[in-house]
């Protein structure tokens, strides 16, 4: 089901067939936005809640307002500064767009991804593609195409869906979702393109995100693997906790990449993904500083550790 034939992906997608696509941040499961049975499959193949709506992905900034009314001033700046790249924002939904895309809420959610393969899809297309990551609800996201047939595998049709091969993801973790709709500008999920950096852009400060959960990513547990994680502060600190239940008997492994962090967020979802695969009793991961790109990692390692594994009923 793996293949880098991106004439085949697009003959898929208009047969309403799904298309796992690399992006920069994670791979995203794709269906044309215009098809509402494309769409049902991509909930019924993720597991996931209909009412958790959809990142539209668009070609190229030029596309939004076939998706969007009322863009305010400041979400076309960051659309000109930060496209394409990884940064979502939600805006005022047109009136054609489809409710199984937005679960029938006023806003819808676009970005414009940078993976060139993603770039290229999206242009041969020619409309928008929903698309969730490409992993079972509330589990970890793929940054490879094995990981989503990993994770997909059982679910999806050879016959109608494909596994488009980008290579690893660069940034491994997901976009930054600024909502522009909320004054001042929330940001609802962390990312590589930081809150700093949006403020410096728009001359504002966004605010954090306030209100009840409106995005599936900041349910508290989300992002997880099967094993305990056990997010710690410092390394003397996971070296101290990693002997005290080594000496129990239990399969520990220490987590630590806060000398890169770029390396850090492009490999923690295979890091989560290998801990599983190793049959570690738990994962310590040292946290990195609360600034930059960090603040996305401590986001995802902070949901990854919120499951617990015993819990049937966890969001993760
Ligand atoms: O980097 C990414 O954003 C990846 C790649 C594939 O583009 N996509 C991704 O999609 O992470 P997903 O569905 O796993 O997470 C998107 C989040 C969900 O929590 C969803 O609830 C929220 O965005 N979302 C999307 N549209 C929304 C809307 N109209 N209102 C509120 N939340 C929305
Ligand atoms: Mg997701």
């Amino acid at each position: 089901m793996i293949s880098t034939d991106v004439d085949l992906a697009v003959e898929r997608l208009r047969a309403g067939g799904l298309v796992a696509m690399p992006t920069e941040t994670v791979y995203g499961l794709a269906a044309d936005a215009g098809c509402a049975e494309a769409l049902a499959r991509v909930f019924a193949v993720k597991g996931r809640p209909t009412d958790h709506p959809l990142i539209v992905h668009l070609a190229s900034a030029d596309d939004l307002d076939a998706w969007a009314v009322d863009i305010p001033d400041a979400a076309a700046t960051l659309a000109a500064t930060c496209w394409p790249g990884p940064l979502t924002m939600l805006l005022d939904r047109a009136p054609t767009v489809l409710d199984a895309v937005t679960g029938g809420r006023p806003t819808i959610g676009v970005r414009v991804p940078s993976h060139p393969i993603a770039t290229e899809l999206l242009r041969r297309f020619g409309g928008g593609l929903a698309a969730p990551s490409a992993n079972r609800f509330g589990k970890v996201s793929p940054t490879t195409a094995q990981h989503v047939l990993d994770d997909l595998s059982g679910h999806l049709d050879p016959d109608r869906d494909l596994i488009l091969d980008g290579g690893p993801c660069e940034i491994g973790v997901e976009s930054t979702i600024v909502d522009f709709t909320a004054a001042p500008p929330q940001v609802l999920r962390s990312g590589a393109i930081t809150a700093e950096e949006i403020d410096r852009l728009l001359g504002l400060d966004t605010a954090a995100a306030a209100g009840p959960s409106r995005t599936s990513g900041m349910l508290v547990s989300h992002y997880a693997p099967e094993c305990l994680v056990l997010p710690v502060d410092t390394a003397a600190d996971a070296e101290h906790i990693a002997a005290e239940r080594r000496d129990r008997g239990e399969r520990i492994d220490v987590l630590d990449r806060t000398d890169d962090l770029v390396a850090a967020a492009k490999l923690l979802y295979a890091d989560l993904r290998a801990a599983d695969e190793s049959g570690l009793d738990a994962l310590v991961v040292v946290m990195p500083a609360a600034a930059g790109l960090g603040h996305a990692i401590r986001d995802r390692v902070t949901k990854a550790a919120a499951a617990d594994p015993a819990d049937p009923s966890r969001a993760g």
